[in-house]
C-alpha cells in the first residue's frame, strides 16, 4: 500500500434510533476536524423474493450510518408495490428515509440494465448532499446483516474511497470474473491495481462522494448501461487513482444462482465488452489497495457446484452458423479452429487450456463485434470450453487445487504481460503513480506471435515488431 489517503471522515447518523449503539464506534482522527457521515443504502431490485428483500431493507435501515435507504427498481412489479407497503413503517420504526424509484435510462446506447439501476442512485445520491457515502447491495442476498455495513463504514473512515466486499465462492462460480475480467486486467494493465482486485464485478460496495462524483462525472460510466457497469466502475476508479480497500464477507453471499451457463451469454458478451472498449485507456501504474485476509471457506460454498455441467455441454452444439466457421478459420490459430469444430460434434474442451484462451482473448479483443450474432456465438463458445476445461482439469482436484489454478492463471499472465511491457518499455517506474500506460500498445501484436512459444514464454520477436 502507497501514497496517501483522503481525509478520514467521521461522525454518526443523528436521526437514528441506533446513533448511540456501542457497537459501531466511529473513528476520529489526531487534529482532524469531525464530519456528519450521513449513509445512503441502495439496493437495486427487479422481481425478488419479497421476503428477503424487506428483511435486508430492515436491516440497513436499522444501522446507525444509515439515514436512507434507496430502492431502485428495474419495474414496477410485486417486489415494488410490498416494498412501497412496507415503507411507512419502516420510516417509522427506523427513523430513516425510505425512497423508492424507478430506474433511470442514461446509456440509450446499450441494453438498459444493471448500468442505469446504479447510475440513477448515484444521480439520486448526487442530488442530496446531504449524503456523504453510498452503499450498493443486491436485494436478493439472504445472508445480508449490518456488519456488512459496518465493515466498510470503517474503512471509509480511514479515509478510502471505494470499499467493495469480497466473499467465498465456489471455484465454479465466477467465470466470467476469472477469465474475462481478471484475466483481462492482468493482460492490459498488468502492473496497475486492477487484476489484484479480488471481485472486480461485485455489486457490493460502499463509495464516498469523491468516488461518486468521479465515477458519475464520467460520460463512459454513464453510458454503460448493462452489465459492464462493474467494469467501468472499477475501472474508472482505478485510473482516476482513488484509494480502495476490500473487505471480507466470511459467510459467504448466498443468493440465487444460475442453471446452464447459457443463463450468463448477455454478461458475458457485455463484460467482454466493457473490456474491450477501454483497450486503448491509460492506467497509473500502482494505486492504493488493502485486502482483509480471507478466512477458510465455509463447506457449503467448496462443495457448491456453479452451474449445470450436463445443460452446458448441449450448448457447445447448438447455434452453429456458417459464419461462425468462416469467422474462426479467419481469426484463430488452428488448434482452437480444430478444437472447437470437433466439439460441435462431440463434447471436447481439453484444447481450452490457460494459452488457447489467451490466445483468443488478444483475437477477441481486436476483431469481436458486439452486436453481432455470430461474434458474440463465438466469445461464448470458446468461454464455456474455458470454463469445462478449468471444471474437469482443476475443479475435479478438489476445491483448494481449483482456486490455485486460476489464481496462478492471473499471476502468470501478470508476469508475462508485465515483462513484455518492460521489454517494450511501455510502462513507468512503479512508483510513478502520475503516470499511465497504454495497454494496447503492449499486447501481442494480434498476428498469434505470442502463442509461438507454449506457455507463454517471451518471445523477443514480439519486442521488436512491437517498437
Ligand atoms: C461472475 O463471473 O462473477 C459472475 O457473477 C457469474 O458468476
Amino acid at each position: 500500500m502507497a501514497g496517501n489517503l483522503a481525509q478520514p471522515l467521521v461522525g454518526r447518523n443523528p436521526f437514528c434510533a441506533h446513533a448511540g449503539s456501542p457497537s459501531f464506534q466511529p473513528r476520529i482522527a489526531p487534529g482532524r476536524t469531525p464530519l456528519l457521515i450521513m449513509s445512503l443504502v441502495c439496493f437495486p431490485f427487479k422481481e425478488e423474493d419479497v421476503a428477503v428483500v424487506l428483511r435486508n431493507l430492515e436491516c440497513a435501515a436499522s444501522h446507525p450510518a444509515v439515514t436512507g435507504i434507496l430502492c431502485v427498481g428495474y419495474s414496477r412489479g410485486e417486489t415494488w408495490c410490498a416494498i412501497e407497503n412496507a415503507k411507512p413503517l419502516l420510516e417509522k420504526s427506523c427513523n430513516v428515509r425510505v425512497v423508492l424509484i424507478q430506474q433511470k435510462r442514461y446509456g440509450n446506447a446499450l441494453r438498459g440494465g444493471k448500468g442505469d439501476g446504479m447510475n440513477t442512485a448515484l444521480g439520486y445520491f448526487l442530488e442530496h448532499p446531504e449524503y456523504t457515502r453510498i452503499h450498493f447491495y443486491d436485494a436478493d442476498i439472504v445472508s445480508f446483516s449490518g456488519e456488512w455495513i459496518t465493515k466498510a463504514e470503517k474503512q471509509a473512515d480511514l479515509g478510502y474511497d471505494v470499499v467493495r466486499h469480497y466473499f467465498p465462492r465456489s471455484s465454479t462460480d465466477a467465470m466470467i470474473t476469472w477469465f474475462v475480467t481478471k484475466v483481462g486486467f492482468a493482460l492490459l494493465w498488468p502492473r496497475t491495481v486492477l487484476p489484484e482486485i479480488e471481485q472486480p464485478l461485485g455489486g457490493e460496495l460502499l463509495l464516498t462522494k469523491r468516488a461518486v462524483e468521479v465515477l458519475f462525472n464520467d460520460h463512459r460510466v454513464r453510458a454503460q448501461s448493462d452489465w459492464g457497469i462493474d467494469t467501468l466502475y472499477t475501472f474508472v476508479a482505478a485510473q482516476n487513482g482513488l484509494s480502495l480497500s476490500e473487505v471480507y464477507i466470511s459467510e459467504g453471499k448466498i443468493h440465487a444462482l444460475y442453471g446452464g451457463l447459457r443463463d450468463l451469454r448477455t454478461m458475458l458478451v457485455e463484460c467482454f465488452s466493457a473490456i474491450q472498449s477501454l483497450k486503448n485507456e491509460n492506467v497509473p501504474v500502482g494505486g492504493i489497495h488493502r485486502m482483509e485476509a480471507a478466512k477458510s471457506v465455509p463447506e457449503v460454498v467448496k462443495q457448491k457446484v456453479g452451474y449445470d455441467i450436463e445443460k452446458t455441454l448441449k450448448l457447445l452444439k447448438s447455434n452453429w452458423t456458417p459464419r461462425q466457421r468462416e469467422l474462426l478459420h479467419q481469426h484463430f490459430d488452428s488448434a482452437l479452429v480444430k478444437g472447437l469444430l470437433n466439439a460441435s460434434e462431440w463434447p471436447c474442451w481439453s484444447f481450452a487450456d490457460e494459452d488457447c484462451w489467451i490466445g483468443a482473448y488478444q483475437k477477441f479483443l481486436e476483431n469481436f463485434e458486439k452486436g453481432d450474432d455470430d461474434w458474440e456465438e463465438l466469445l461464448f463458445k470458446v468461454w464455456v470450453c474455458r470454463v469445462l476445461n478449468h471444471t474437469v482439469r482443476n475443479v475435479l482436484r478438489g476445491y483448494d487445487a481449483a482456486m490455485g489454478s486460476l489464481r496462478d492463471f492471473v499471476w502468470d499472465v501478470i508476469q508475462k504481460s508485465s515483462t513484455q511491457q518492460f521489454k517494450l518499455g511501455s510502462f513507468p517506474a512503479l512508483h510513478s503513480l502520475a503516470s499511465g500506460h497504454s495497454a494496447v500498445e503492449s499486447l501481442a501484436n494480434g498476428q498469434g506471435k505470442l502463442r509461438k512459444k507454449p506457455k507463454w514464454e517471451l518471445n523477443p520477436d514480439m519486442c521488436t515488431v512491437q517498437q
